[in-house]
C-alpha cells in the first residue's frame, strides 16, 4: 500500500517538475511578446486621444521601424517586396520597365532588384530628414524625374505603386502574422508613408478628398483608389509576364512559389503565370498557421533590431548591401562568402560569389546607383532636390503642415 503510493506520487512530481516551467515560459512569452506594443501604445494613445493632437512623422516613423525590423521583419519586406511585384500586372508599367532593358536577363535584373533595394532601405530605414535618407531620395527622384518630365511615369501609377507598397505588407501581417496590426500602428503607417510619397514628389490630388483627419483615414481612401484604379487598369500584357517572369527568376523557387500563391486570380492571369502547383497551395496555409502559433506562443520576441541598411565599406562614401537576389551585387567579399561551402556549393553550379569581378564588392554609392546610363549624371537636380527634401522636418504633422506639438487638427 505504502509502495503503491510513493510510485503514484514520483510521477506526479516528474509531471509537476516539467510542467511548470513550462507553464511559467509560455507565461514568460505572452507576457513579452506583448510589452513593445502596449508600451506604443502607452505612449502614443493619450496623445491621439486626450490631447487631441496627432502623430507627427518622427513619431510615425519610431512605431513603424518597430513594426519593420522588430516585431514582423520577414511578412513587412516581403509584404513591400510582393506590392512593388504586383504592380507588373499594370501593362503601363511594366511597358516603360520592358523598355529600360533592365528586364532583359538574370544579370540585369538582379543588378536592377539590387538598386532598388539598396535605395529604398536607405529611404525608408533612416530617420525623416537624416542626410542618408535624403541622398537616396534625391537620387530615386533624378533616377525618375526624365520619365515624368516626358510623361512615361504619370502620378497615377506612382500612387498606385506607393498603395499597393502599404496595403500589402499590412494585409499579410493581418492574414499571417503572430498577431494583427492596431488602429494606432496602421495610422502611424499610413502617416509615414504619406510622408514618404510626398518626398518622392506623389501627388493625392486624385484621391476623393483633400485633407484627411490622420493616416488610417488616408490609407483607407488609398486603398479604395487603388482598387478603383486596377479594376480599370490591370489586363493581360506581353510587357507584364517579360518583367514578372525576369523578377521572379532572382528568387528561388520556393520563393517564387509563395508570391505566386499569394497573387489574386485576376492579377495572375494578367501577367500571365500558371498557378502554383497544388500540393503548394494545399500546403502554404498551413504551414504559415504552424509558424503563426509558434511564433505567438513558444517564441521569445526579438531583442535586437533586424539590421536592414547598408553597412559602410572600406570605401568611402560605399556601402555594403545586406542582402542579395541571385547575384552578389555590393556584397561585402567576406572569406566565409568566398570560400565557405556554400561559395563551393555556387562554384560548382557556376554561379558567381561575392567578391567576383563585376559585381562592386566595393558596395553602393547613394548618390551615384543607377543605370549604368545615368552613373555621374544628375549632379545639379540632386543637390535641388537635396535642398527641398531638407525643408520637410519629421516633427511637422503630415496632415496640416503644423510643427511638433501644434498639431491640433483632430480637436
Ligand atoms: C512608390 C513608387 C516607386 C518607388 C518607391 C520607386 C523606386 C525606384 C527606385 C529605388 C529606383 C532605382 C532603381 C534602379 O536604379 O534601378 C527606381 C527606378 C526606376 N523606376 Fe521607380 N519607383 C516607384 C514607382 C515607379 C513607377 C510607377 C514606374 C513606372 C511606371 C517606375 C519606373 C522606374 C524606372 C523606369 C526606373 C529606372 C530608371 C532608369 O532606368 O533610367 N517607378 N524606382
Amino acid at each position: 500500500m505504502n509502495t503503491h503510493t510513493q510510485s503514484g506520487t514520483i510521477p506526479g512530481l516528474t509531471a509537476l517538475l516539467v510542467a511548470l516551467p513550462l507553464v511559467a515560459y509560455l507565461c514568460l512569452v505572452r507576457h513579452l511578446r506583448f510589452r513593445r506594443t502596449q508600451a506604443i501604445h502607452r505612449q502614443y494613445a493619450p496623445k491621439l486621444h486626450e490631447q487631441k493632437s496627432a502623430l507627427t512623422v518622427n513619431d510615425a516613423y519610431d512605431i513603424t521601424m518597430s513594426l519593420a525590423t522588430l516585431e514582423f521583419p520577414t511578412t513587412f519586406t516581403a509584404g513591400v517586396r510582393i506590392g512593388m511585384f504586383k504592380s507588373y500586372a499594370i501593362p503601363t508599367i511594366s511597358n516603360l520597365l520592358m523598355r529600360t532593358s533592365h528586364f532583359n536577363n538574370l544579370e540585369t535584373t538582379s543588378r536592377r532588384a539590387a538598386n532598388t533595394g539598396a535605395l529604398l532601405t536607405e529611404i525608408f530605414f533612416h530617420p525623416p530628414g537624416s542626410t542618408r535618407g535624403i541622398n537616396a531620395t534625391a537620387r530615386t527622384n533624378f533616377l525618375h524625374s526624365g520619365y515624368k518630365k516626358n510623361g512615361h511615369i504619370t502620378n497615377d501609377d506612382m500612387l498606385y505603386t506607393l498603395a499597393l507598397s502599404i496595403v500589402e505588407p499590412i494585409r499579410l501581417i493581418n492574414r499571417y502574422e503572430w498577431r494583427s496590426l492596431s488602429p494606432l500602428e496602421v495610422n502611424a503607417l499610413g502617416t509615414y508613408w504619406k510622408s514618404l510619397g510626398e518626398t518622392l514628389d506623389i501627388s493625392y490630388l486624385d484621391l476623393p478628398s483633400t485633407t484627411w483627419h490622420d493616416g488610417q483615414e488616408w490609407l483607407q481612401e488609398l486603398d479604395e483608389w487603388a482598387q478603383a484604379y486596377e479594376k480599370r487598369n490591370m489586363q493581360w500584357s506581353q510587357a507584364n509576364f517579360t518583367v514578372a517572369h525576369h523578377a521572379a527568376g532572382t528568387l528561388s523557387a520556393l520563393q517564387r512559389h509563395t508570391v505566386n500563391n499569394l497573387l489574386e486570380e485576376e492579377r495572375r492571369q494578367a501577367i500571365g503565370f500558371a498557378p502554383p502547383p497544388l500540393t503548394y497551395r494545399m500546403s502554404l496555409g498551413p504551414v504559415l498557421a504552424a509558424r503563426r502559433f509558434c511564433v505567438r506562443h513558444l517564441c521569445l520576441p526579438r531583442r535586437r533590431p533586424v539590421e536592414m541598411t547598408g553597412m559602410p565599406s572600406n570605401e568611402p562614401g560605399h556601402y555594403w548591401a545586406r542582402n542579395w537576389y541571385s547575384r552578389p551585387w555590393y556584397t561585402k567579399a567576406t572569406k566565409w562568402a568566398r570560400y565557405g561551402p556554400s561559395a563551393w556549393w555556387r562554384r560548382w553550379l557556376n554561379e558567381p560569389c561575392p567578391g567576383d569581378d563585376g559585381y562592386q564588392p566595393e558596395g553602393y554609392d547613394p548618390e551615384q546607383i543607377g543605370p549604368v546610363a545615368l552613373r555621374g549624371k544628375g549632379h545639379e537636380f540632386v543637390e535641388q532636390e537635396k535642398a527641398r527634401l531638407s525643408e520637410l522636418s519629421g516633427s511637422r504633422c503630415p496632415f496640416t503642415g503644423q510643427s511638433g506639438s501644434k498639431c491640433p487638427h483632430l480637436g
